[in-house]
């Protein structure tokens, strides 16, 4: 397959800031996997394997699990077949490391397409975590106020009871946006520089941020059906 038939799209931004959100509606208009290296981690921890017992003890403490435990997973993960036209990353790369070791995955493949940086303030993703609520068979996203379910509680997809997960609680969260800012936000930089940055105004409803990921997606013409 020639590398222009694939696409590849990293969405980047703080914990809480939407990525997860937005990859669903993407993965569902463009017909892509959504790869989310923490979900794969919620995964294998919910099927109690090695993998998801180490990531635990990372993840209770907002910390990143080691860069070659997780570029290892998501390097099987790209193996499978429904990555052939391509896949929206979210959550990966979270360092510079990580984000060499995917130009090295990618490369035969014509790398990434575009990465849509997610910008939101601090108090606005403390308050979107706080009250997200996931499904833990399907994964899909609700929030108490912005996003809530038909019926509190239940998943609208698979009908499954939602839960609060652990590293959501506001001292796990503080962790996590100390290491976002340390690690992960060198990134913002490095993809400037490689002219691949779009950078979305995040605090909006999610239907406008929806239709901003789709301009800039048209913008690198990824197409997006009407
Ligand atoms: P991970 O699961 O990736 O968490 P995260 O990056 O911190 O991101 P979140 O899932 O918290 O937020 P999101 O941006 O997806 O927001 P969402 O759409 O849910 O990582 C968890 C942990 O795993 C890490 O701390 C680390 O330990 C480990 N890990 C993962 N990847 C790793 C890696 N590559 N290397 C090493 N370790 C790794 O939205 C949040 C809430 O807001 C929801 O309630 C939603 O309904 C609501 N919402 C969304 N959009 C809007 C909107 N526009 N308006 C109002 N509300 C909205």
């Amino acid at each position: 397959m020639a590398a222009q038939d694939r696409n590849f799209i990293l969405l980047l931004g703080a914990p809480g800031a939407g990525k997860g959100t937005q990859a669903q509606i993407l993965q569902e208009k463009l017909g892509l996997p959504h790869i989310a290296t923490g979900d794969l981690f919620r995964y294998n921890l919910s099927n109690k394997t090695e993998l998801g017992l180490l990531a635990k003890s990372y993840m209770d403490s907002g910390a990143l699990v080691p860069d070659d435990v997780t570029i290892k997973m998501v390097a099987d993960r790209l193996t499978r077949e429904d990555c052939a036209r391509g896949a929206i990353f979210d959550g990966f790369p979270r360092n510079l490391q990580q984000a060499v070791a995917l130009e090295d995955l990618l490369a035969d493949f014509g790398g990434l397409d575009v990465v849509v940086m997610f910008t939101v303030d601090d108090d606005v993703v403390v308050e979107r975590i706080s009250g997200r609520r996931s499904c833990r068979n399907c994964g899909a996203v609700y929030h108490d106020s912005f996003n809530p379910p038909k019926q509190p509680n239940v998943c609208d997809v698979c009908g499954n009871e939602l839960y609060q997960r652990d590293d959501d609680k506001p001292e796990t969260v503080k962790s996590r946006l100390y290491v976002y800012y340390k690690q992960t936000s060198p990134l913002i930089g490095y993809y400037f520089a490689k002219g691949l940055l779009e950078e979305i105004n995040a605090v909006q409803p999610v239907a406008a941020v929806t239709a901003d990921v789709f301009k800039v997606l048209s913008a690198h013409g990824i197409l997006v059906a009407p």
